[in-house]
């Protein structure tokens, strides 16, 4: 079993390249799904389906080709599915506040509905053994990768919040109907949360284990690109999800002469070094800008030529931790691998963040995850060949001495 997860911010390939991928790993003979989480599907445009064939598999994986299926997510379908009995409960609560029912409706899709759903497949998909590689295109990054710290929030729902709830729900219930008018969940909203859970068990586990997931982050050689790359990577890191591969999409080609394109390639030169700087030791994939649009089995077959270039794209082109981001005791810890470096070598600056860690001649940014950055207090540790950070104190002054 094979996962890999396609991320980055929006338009800079990630369909196109999961489904080259998708295409490779078919052809080497595994039985491969590709799964679309991103909203603006476009799986099906390259693979030229008709809509026919679409609305007869809703919420179903299609075959496309020898071994290889395709699946978008259809978040009505997943409501219907998924998320019946708590979605009614949620859009009949937003009702009695006075919402014209569209809008309730509109808002009843949960934040993290998706994400869910998505977890679902894969632990699906996993247990009924029906695929050999799974290839997740994720939605842009920016707000939607919430789906990896899913399972602890659920965890942390059910142990917490959802036993206390559901006793008070039992006697207030009669109560609160008669005083407020308001609906309280009644037994099958709290049994749906539980079979929810249920079938989310074990997901995480899967998706840190690096012999089975990986993440290739898609990012082209521009400024702001590689800023959000930056940070879904180190978030990436935090919830210990393994990282083997940065693909760097859209490169133009040396035989562009044309002066017209002169500071283009220039600052694109200028990003990709950055971008070798930033990541490594991860290893970097270029990929060039093609003549046009990559459509179609054949030319998605041409990209994965480019992108893999020989090697087996299913393989874990990466295999070390570059970082290592825990939580302990209420504060974080990056821990890095740096040989070859004294304590009088090491610089560290942090703005807002941003990290900056200077070692000799060797400047790394890092951009920090949200719960990361919001410390207040930075200190370094030397302890063999590893740098330790640790983070300290929140903006609420949590932890401060
Ligand atoms: N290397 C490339 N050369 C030319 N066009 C590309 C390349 N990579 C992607 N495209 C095109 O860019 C558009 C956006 O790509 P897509 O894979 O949908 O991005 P994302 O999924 O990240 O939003 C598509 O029209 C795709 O064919
Ligand atoms: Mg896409």
């Amino acid at each position: 079993m094979r996962i890999i997860f396609f991320a980055g911010k929006g338009g800079v390939g990630k369909t196109s390249i999961a489904a080259a991928t998708g295409i490779k790993s078919a052809e080497m003979g595994q039985k491969t799904v590709i799964m679309s989480l991103d909203v603006a599907h476009s799986l099906s445009d390259i693979f030229d389906l008709n809509t026919r064939l679409l609305d007869q598999n809703r919420g179903r994986p299609i075959k496309v080709s020898k071994n290889l299926w395709i699946q978008e997510l259809d978040i009505q379908e997943e409501i219907e599915q998924n998320w019946g009995t708590i979605y009614k409960y949620i859009a009949n609560l937003l009702n009695t506040t006075g919402l014209d029912e569209i809008l309730a409706e509109e808002l009843a899709v949960l934040p993290g509905m998706e994400e869910v759903s998505l977890l679902l497949y894969i632990n699906r998909f996993v247990q009924e053994k029906q695929f050999d590689v799974i290839i997740l295109d994720c939605a842009p990054t920016g707000e939607s990768l919430r789906f990896i710290s899913i399972p602890t929030t659920l965890e942390w729902y059910i142990k917490k919040i959802f036993k206390m709830e559901r006793t008070i729900a039992k006697y207030v219930r009669p109560v609160a109907k008669r005083i407020y008018n308001i609906p309280l969940p009644d037994d099958d909203y709290f049994a749906a949360i539980e079979y929810l859970f249920e079938r989310l068990r074990g997901v995480d586990e899967i998706l840190v284990n690096p012999q089975i997931t990986t993440v290739r982050l898609v990012t082209n050689p521009e400024k702001i690109v590689l800023k959000e790359t930056q940070r879904a990577f180190m978030y990436f890191c935090l919830y210990k999800m393994s990282i083997d591969a940065i693909i760097i999409n859209r490169i133009l080609p040396d035989d562009i002469q044309d002066a017209y394109f002169t500071d283009w390639r220039k600052s694109q030169r200028k990003y990709i070094k950055m971008a070798e700087q930033y990541f490594s030791p991860i290893p970097i994939f270029p990929v060039k800008l093609f003549k046009d649009e990559v459509l179609g089995y054949d030319r998605l077959g041409v990209l994965a030529d480019q992108i893999y270039d020989g090697r087996n794209p299913l393989e874990r082109f990466f295999k070390g931790e570059p970082y290592n981001l825990i939580k302990e005791n209420g504060e974080y810890r990056l821990t890095m691998k740096l040989p070859f470096i004294t304590k009088q070598d090491v610089e560290l600056n942090k703005f807002s963040d941003e990290l900056i860690i200077k070692v000799g001649g060797f400047k790394k940014h890092l951009l920090l995850p949200r719960q990361v950055a919001a410390a207040k207090k930075v200190k370094a540790r030397l302890e063999g060949q590893h740098l330790s950070i640790y983070f300290k104190g929140d903006e609420h002054g949590q932890g401060k001495k």
